[in-house]
């Protein structure tokens, strides 16, 4: 399995990925266009030149946030949302203003919420009805990225 900047040939792979993934998601569309966005940073983990999961999120200045991440169900429990959020943090710890990543996840979400305190992240706050269809609180997530380890 291959971790690599996502590509336009991806997109319709990750977006069937995020249809089986989300009850809302992103659409092929909505994914190309963050291709072109500075500061983005849009992964791929590919398996033999097959889209198995991505992540997408920011890196600007001083913050950095996970915005989507998903792996397709064959693919799962196989340690690559796990590779994708290390990568992901790597890549936003080369920015020297950028000291943290954070993220938001549905507060019933229990196997996002178990893979992010895997990965080192605390919960630091709740969103009341932060996310519509169906309506649910967010549970607030963060990780410093300037320590030694950071996977
Ligand atoms: C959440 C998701 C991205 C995890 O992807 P994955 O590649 O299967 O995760 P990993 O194999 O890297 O798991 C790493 C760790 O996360 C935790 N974890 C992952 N899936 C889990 C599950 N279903 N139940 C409990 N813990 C889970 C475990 O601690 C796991 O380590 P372990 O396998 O050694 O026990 C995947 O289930 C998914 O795409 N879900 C739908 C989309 C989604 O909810 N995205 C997050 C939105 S905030």
């Amino acid at each position: 399995m291959k971790i690599v900047r996502t590509e336009k040939e991806h997109i319709p792979q990750i977006a069937r990925i995020a249809a089986e993934s989300f009850p809302d998601p992103w659409t092929e569309n909505g994914f190309m266009s963050s291709l072109d966005i500075s500061g983005n940073i849009f992964l791929t983990a590919s398996e033999n030149g097959e889209a198995a999961g991505y992540i997408i999120g920011t890196a600007d200045g001083d913050f950095a946030g996970i915005d989507s991440i998903a792996v397709a169900p064959s693919f799962r429990r196989q340690g690559i949302a796990k590779e994708l959020i290390c990568r992901f943090c790597e890549i936003a710890a080369q920015s020297d203003s950028c000291s943290s990543v954070s993220l938001e996840v549905r507060e019933n979400n229990l196997p996002a919420r178990a893979l992010y305190k895997k990965c080192g992240f605390s919960e630091i706050g709740l969103r009341k009805n932060f996310y519509s269809a169906p309506r649910e609180n967010a549970i607030v997530m963060n990780k410093m990225i300037k320590e030694d380890k950071l996977c």
